[in-house]
């Protein structure tokens, strides 16, 4: 059996988790493959909201089994933090939760380096979670990264000290104050390694391949966005890892030829947290509507997103680089109420028209070029069935399948499981 892909599209916070946690019914696995505690996924359900960082989005159906696979970054402070928040709803997580030897571990000084790299950037940061992402990625590449696996070594800590020392070496060379208590964070950091011992740790590539060879569906949820993606985002306002389809063959041991479906989700407008780039970003009173009505908060850092109108030069360079076999539109039901909505369809580019995504995409160079289209009144959140959808919505979907060239297979009108519409 294949292993479907489940992809941000664009710089994160899709509404990967609600979809996630809705198609999980359909799946026996649900592997993460990139990412860490960066990201903030949602999903809701009777009535409650519940926000996952590195723990896999199926985690609440009963027959599933969750992995954190090899490409993520796993801070176990946070991922303790997780655990415990769970512990009301007897998960059982002993069995249902996996997770690679060979995903690398954040420590606290990755935190502190993240810190410092962004205080030293001044006005030119990233914008980071200051999750200790980056640092602990460069650790990986640069080969002096601790992993799960280590955990279970005589000389964990021996390794660990040494590569702290490094650590305090390296932020000492920032020319900025970092106030911190290392002991204080190494002994969460240690009662957190305690409690994350007492889950499975499983060589999740041969796992993963035994569970294809059996025939188990398998869906794989990407964290953040295309845009964010290490090679062909926005760099260098970008996070560390492969968030595109490629990077759930590295992020778990799948070969290319074992890829099934790849969902690509987007929002119905477009959001971004943090800095970089963004060219329909809107600064006006129709921004603030689709941060006010659409709660454009971030689930991670509680920072406000930047909203703006869709980018379809962005979407389908989307697209393409994952391979996208079906479009899922996410908080349609927040653009209710637009007497009219615009789309983004090709950039002036240095004077010229344009339909890719230049090299650079900062403001100076590129301004969008809009279709606009007729908005619709309707309240969309308790709608269950496509015939009720308003014609202005249809046209919406019908131009982007025909800009996009791959079909809207579903439609989401709210933030709860029950309100999505399959098509
Ligand atoms: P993720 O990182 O891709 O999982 O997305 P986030 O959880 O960070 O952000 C998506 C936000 O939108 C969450 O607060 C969701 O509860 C909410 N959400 C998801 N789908 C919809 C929808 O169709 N309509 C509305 N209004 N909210 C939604
Ligand atoms: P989910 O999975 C939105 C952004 C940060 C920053 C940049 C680098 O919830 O969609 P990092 O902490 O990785 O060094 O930050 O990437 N970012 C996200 N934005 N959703 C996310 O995850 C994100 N994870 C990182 O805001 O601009
Ligand atoms: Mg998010």
């Amino acid at each position: 059996m294949a292993v479907d892909l489940l992809l941000g599209l664009q710089w994160g916070d899709e509404g990967k988790g609600k979809i996630v946690d809705v198609l999980t019914q359909k799946y026996d696995i649900i592997a993460r493959f990139q990412g860490g505690p960066n990201a903030g996924h949602t999903l809701e359900f009777n009535g409650i909201k519940h926000v996952l960082h590195t723990i896999p989005s199926g985690i609440f159906h009963e027959n599933a089994i969750n992995i954190v696979g090899n490409g993520v970054v796993i801070d176990p402070v946070i991922f303790k933090k997780e655990i415990d928040a769970l512990g009301k709803f007897n998960l059982n997580l002993k069995d249902r939760l996996l997770i690679s030897r060979k995903a690398h571990l954040i420590l606290p000084t990755h935190r502190l380096l993240d810190a410092a790299s962004e205080a030293s950037k001044g006005k030119a940061k990233i914008g980071s979670t200051l999750k200790g992402i980056g640092p602990t990625y460069m650790d990986k590449t640069g080969r002096n990264g601790l992993r799960v696996g280590d955990i279970e070594l005589a000389d964990f800590e021996t390794r660990y000290r040494n590569l702290t020392d490094k650590h305090q070496e390296m932020i000492s060379h920032y020319n900025v104050e970092i106030q911190y208590n290392l002991s204080e964070l190494e002994a969460e950091f240690f009662e957190a390694i305690e409690s994350l011992k007492k889950l499975q740790f499983i060589d999740s590539e041969e796992y993963m391949h035994q569970a294809i060879k059996s025939g188990k569906k398998i869906l794989a949820e990407g964290a953040q966005g295309s845009l964010l993606d290490i090679d062909f985002g926005t760099y260098p306002f970008v996070t560390s890892s492969n968030t595109t389809a490629a990077g759930a063959c590295t992020g778990l041991g799948v070969a290319p030829t074992k890829i099934g479906e790849v969902l690509g989700i987007f929002k119905a407008y477009t959001t971004r947290v943090g800095s970089g780039p963004f060219p329909t970003e809107l600064f006006d009173e129709d921004g603030e509507t689709m941060g006010r009505i659409g709660r454009e908060f971030g689930a991670t850092t509680g920072r406000k997103r930047r909203c703006g109108w869709l980018d379809l030069v962005a979407l389908k360079y989307a697209v393409q680089v994952n391979g996208v076999t079906q479009l899922m539109m996410m908080k349609a039901d927040v653009l209710s109420g637009f007497e009219t909505l615009k789309v983004c369809t090709s950039y002036k580019y240095n004077g010229k028209e344009i339909n890719h995504l230049p090299y650079n995409i900062e403001e100076q160079n590129v301004t969008p070029i809009y279709t606009e289209m007729k908005g619709w009144a309707k309240d969309l959140t308790q709608i269950t069935d496509t015939k009720e959808l308003p014609k202005e919505l249809n046209d919406y979907i019908s131009f982007l399948e025909k800009e996009l060239e791959v079909p809207i297979t579903l439609v989401s009108v709210g933030p709860d499981r029950t309100q999505t519409i399959v098509r």
